[in-house]
Formats: C-alpha cells, sequence, structure tokens
C-alpha cells in the first residue's frame, strides 16, 4: 500500500460534512477518494462542493471501487452492522460511526468479520483522541483525586426537528444510542474495568424514543457512575471524577472543538488549579491513528470488542429503563 490510506464515505450524512471531510482532507496519512449516497445527483452535488474526486449513486458502487481503501459510515444507527459487515465483505477497512451497531452481538458479528479477514474496525467516538482524555487518565492514576470513587457525565443538547433520525426508532434513535453511549464510553474508558449493574429511567418521545434518560451503572469494586443524556435539554457536555482527596471536572467533555480547553482540579474550596490543553481537531487525530493502523497492520488503540462492551452497557440501561428503573445486570 501506498502511504496513504484512499477513504471513501458511505451518504452525504451532516457528520460527514462537519466533521469527517475536513479531518480526512487535513490528515498526513489519508486522502478523500469518492462519496456514494442513495441519489447519484447528492452524491454528485457533495464530491463538487467538497472537492472530492468520485461520487457514486449507490453505496454498493463505491464498495466495488477498488481504488478504495477504507470506508468511513455515517449512516443511522440501525445500518451501521449491515453496511459495515458488506464493506467488510468488498475487503475495505471500515470505521463506523458510534454505535457501532445496535445490539452487542452484532457487534461481535462485526468484530469477527473483520478479524477474519485482517482489515480494521473501529467506532468513531472521536472525544477519546483528544488530547484533554490523555492527560486526564494521567492525573487519574497520579492520583489528582485520590482514590476514584464516583464518577458523573452529561451530554445534552435540543432537536428540534421531528423527521431527524434520532427520533426515529426504526433507525436506532434516542438520546443514550445517540449521546448516552458518549457518557457510558467516557466510564468505562476512565474506570479501567466494566461495570456489572445499570439502572436507568427514561422519558419517552411519541415516537417510542427515549428523548431523556438519567442512568446509574455500579463497577465491581464499588466505583459508581451517573449520567444524563437528551434530546431535549439545552446543550451540556460535562464531566466529573470525584475521589477521596478531590474532584475533576471538564466542561466540554466531548465535542471540545479546536479551541483550547480546560481540566478542573478541586482539592477543597481555595484549593483549585486549572489545567490548559491546547486545541486540536479530534477527528482528525482519529482519522490519523486509524490510517497509521492500516498502513502499518497494527490494531486500533479501540478495537470493536471494545465497542461491544459499551453496547452491552446500553442494552441493560434500555431493559432497566423499560422496566421503569428495574437494576438490571450487564450480561
Ligand atoms: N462522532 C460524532 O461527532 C457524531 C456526530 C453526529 C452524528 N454522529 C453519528 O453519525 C451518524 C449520522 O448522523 P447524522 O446526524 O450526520 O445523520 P444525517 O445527517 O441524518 O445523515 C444520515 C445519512 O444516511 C443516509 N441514509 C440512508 N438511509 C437513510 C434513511 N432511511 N433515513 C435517513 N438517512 C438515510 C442519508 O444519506 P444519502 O441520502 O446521501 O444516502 C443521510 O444523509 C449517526 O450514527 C450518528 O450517531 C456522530
Amino acid at each position: 500500500m501506498a502511504d496513504r490510506v484512499r477513504w471513501g464515505i458511505l451518504s452525504t450524512a451532516n457528520i460527514g460534512r462537519a466533521a469527517l471531510v475536513p479531518a480526512i482532507v487535513g490528515s498526513a496519512n489519508a486522502e478523500l477518494l469518492g462519496v456514494a449516497s442513495r441519489e447519484a445527483e447528492r452524491a454528485f452535488g457533495y464530491a463538487t462542493r467538497y472537492n472530492i474526486p468520485n461520487s457514486y449513486g449507490s453505496y454498493d458502487a463505491l464498495l466495488d471501487d477498488p481504488d478504495i481503501d477504507a470506508i468511513y459510515i455515517p449512516l443511522p444507527n440501525s445500518m451501521h452492522a449491515e453496511w459495515t459487515l458488506r464493506a467488510l465483505r468488498a475487503g475495505k477497512h471500515v470505521l463506523c460511526e458510534k454505535p457501532l451497531a445496535t445490539t452487542a452481538a452484532d457487534a461481535i458479528a462485526m468484530a469477527d468479520a473483520a478479524d477474519a479477514r485482517n482489515l480494521k474496525l473501529m467506532e468513531a467516538f472521536m472525544y477519546r483522541f483528544h488530547p484533554q482524555i490523555s492527560a486526564v487518565v494521567t492525573l487519574l492514576d497520579n492520583g489528582a483525586v485520590g482514590e476514584l470513587m464516583h464518577m458523573h457525565a452529561a451530554f445534552t443538547f435540543r432537536l428540534t426537528r421531528p423527521d431527524n433520525i434520532r427520533f426515529q426508532p426504526e433507525l436506532g434513535g434516542g438520546s443514550l444510542m445517540d449521546v448516552g453511549s458518549y457518557c457510558v464510553n467516557i466510564f468505562r474508558t476512565l474506570a479501567d474495568e466494566e461495570p456489572v449493574e445499570a439502572q436507568a429511567f427514561a422519558r419517552w418521545h411519541p415516537n417510542g424514543v427515549d428523548e431523556q434518560m438519567v442512568g446509574t451503572l455500579l463497577f465491581a469494586s464499588g466505583l459508581t457512575a451517573q449520567f444524563d443524556c437528551a434530546l431535549s435539554l439545552a446543550r451540556r457536555e460535562t464531566f466529573l471524577a470525584a475521589g477521596t482527596e478531590g474532584t475533576l471536572e471538564l466542561t466540554r467533555a466531548f465535542l471540545p472543538g479546536t479551541a483550547s480547553t480546560t481540566i478542573m482540579l478541586r482539592r477543597g474550596y481555595n484549593d483549585v488549579e486549572q489545567r490548559t490543553i491546547a486545541g486540536v481537531d479530534e477527528y482528525r487525530l482519529m482519522v490519523e491513528h486509524f490510517s497509521d493502523c492500516i498502513l502499518t497492520n497494527t490494531r486500533p488503540l479501540f478495537d470493536a470488542r471494545e465497542a461491544a462492551n459499551n453496547l452491552r452497557v446500553l442494552e441493560a440501561l434500555y431493559r432497566s429503563a423499560a422496566a421503569n428503573g428495574r437494576p438490571e445486570q450487564i450480561i
């Protein structure tokens, strides 16, 4: 393979145009070769607007192009498993949007399919590539809050268009799938262990999806974590780690943009320290990491089996919310 991975995008999704097109184009080891849409004209218009050399009037046509090495999949959640499997069968590496699938079983099948073909597969939780997260890992490891006992996260925003994919149950919509999945993911990333029990309460949208959810996780060590997520509340994306000696807070935990960010450390009312982290495009760092894994045949930092563990937690939270908060084992 050459020194750059040649990417194609399946669909003209908003997140592609807003974040991944600039990320791929700006990456040192990647180039964007094509975009596909269900409508040829839409693909052509998108390709023209973003200077992408090729457009395709079907997803299959892009998968059939031998010049494409890697596919980015920003389709509705319910379509992630099917199109990832089709892309893998076509011999392509896949960076798929979060959540990787709508069930843990599907995510395992996707991981097996990638491994069987020695192809790379990763879930596009881009926030993990921001240096503020590695800084938090180091701070917690070095005892910045003492013993970590509890975490809290929130990811909410207000969606007003009823036709949005997030309000459609058949497309895998819902606030937990969309933004709560980040909260669960950051807990698991920082806890260094998997949660064993979940409890949740939801406010249901007339369409049947959870438009708001509050969830609690219990880890085997006794560590607890709590989050709320919503498609109906003002924008918040916070994270807090509470320990025996202090607390650590992020006010822009998941989408800090490219401006600098801050980590707040408190060890008492008068002992407050603010760490500044330089701004960066976390999407570009994700694309560069994934491209590097392809070029060097190494495993991504976060593989598809890790994504299946996140989905196990989401499944338990949904079971609990459907049973009005009954505690559920994570299996
Ligand atoms: N990592 C992040 O920061 C981030 C941010 C936002 C969203 N996401 C994820 O990215 C994915 C897409 O989200 P989005 O908000 O960008 O979606 P979107 O703008 O609604 O785009 C989804 C695309 O999927 C295609 N599609 C195929 N079948 C469809 C159907 N039945 N209904 C609607 N669209 C269909 C359409 O493209 P064509 O018509 O061109 O085929 C459409 O443009 C989701 O999985 C979401 O969770 C991630």
